[in-house]
């Protein structure tokens, strides 16, 4: 008989460890990795290239409902393309810009809602592509995005972990920042979802964490 499909959310704040623990995941598995801060910095960089800035509420609703977002899928990584360009690239999505202006953007409901209808078409992408399931990293997945997920997993890691980890995110105070602002938005801010496993991962290496989240699944 085929094997049930498997939903997967991994939560956390930034630097804390979640997209090299779902890549892991997905090899491990045959799952569909889905790097959801990718969409918001993706929908950061088509605002900021046409000019939007995230206070100016009515030309970004006229934006959002004719932008085209797309997946493209290489390997086991779905990347999201918009309004028929290639899909940005990391020097261009994970740049110090768009370290600083995604959360203000992140924040507001109809930025959530366009990217959430996208994130809620992955399922069916790792269906139809023939993943065994999908493995989906952010800060609301467990929450919001896939509350049926059947493994939650809230990633937390120390200060002078993240710091170590600082130079890939633009310092240790702008992780600090952005995270006051995922955490303190009105609109699905980061916390652990109710039936969540959180997973200090401080001390751990990433075999050890990514040994820990098999046996919840397997259990
Ligand atoms: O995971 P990341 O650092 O690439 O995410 C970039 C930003 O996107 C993050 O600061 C807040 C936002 N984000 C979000 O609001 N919800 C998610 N599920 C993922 C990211």
């Amino acid at each position: 008989s085929k094997k049930a499909f498997k939903v997967i959310a991994i939560d956390g704040g930034a630097a804390s460890g979640k997209s090299s623990t779902s890549k892991r995941l997905a090899e491990e598995l045959n799952l569909l990795h889905v790097d959801t801060g990718a969409h918001y910095r993706a929908v950061a960089y088509a605002c900021q290239q046409a000019g939007i800035a995230p206070t100016d509420a009515i030309s970004l609703k006229h934006f959002l409902s004719q932008l085209v977002l797309r997946s493209h899928v290489v390997g086991r990584e779905s990347y999201i393309s918009f309004n028929d360009q290639p899909p940005p690239g990391p020097e261009l999505l994970r740049s110090e810009n768009i370290n600083r202006c995604v959360s203000p953007y992140a924040a507001l409901p109809v930025v959530r809602e366009t990217v959430k209808a996208y994130q809620r078409g992955q399922v069916d992408i790792a269906k139809r592509s023939g993943f065994d399931g999908i493995v989906m990293d952010g800060r609301d997945i467990g929450t919001v995005i896939l509350p049926e997920a059947e493994v939650k997993v809230f990633l937390v890691a120390d200060t002078s972990t993240r710091e170590k980890r600082r130079v890939h995110e633009g310092g240790v105070d702008a992780i600090a920042d952005r995270d006051k602002t995922d955490s303190s938005r009105s609109v699905a801010p980061l916390r652990p979802a109710e039936d969540a496993v959180v997973i200090d991962n401080s001390d751990l290496s990433l075999e050890e964490v990514v040994d820990k989240i098999l046996q919840i699944i397997r259990a």
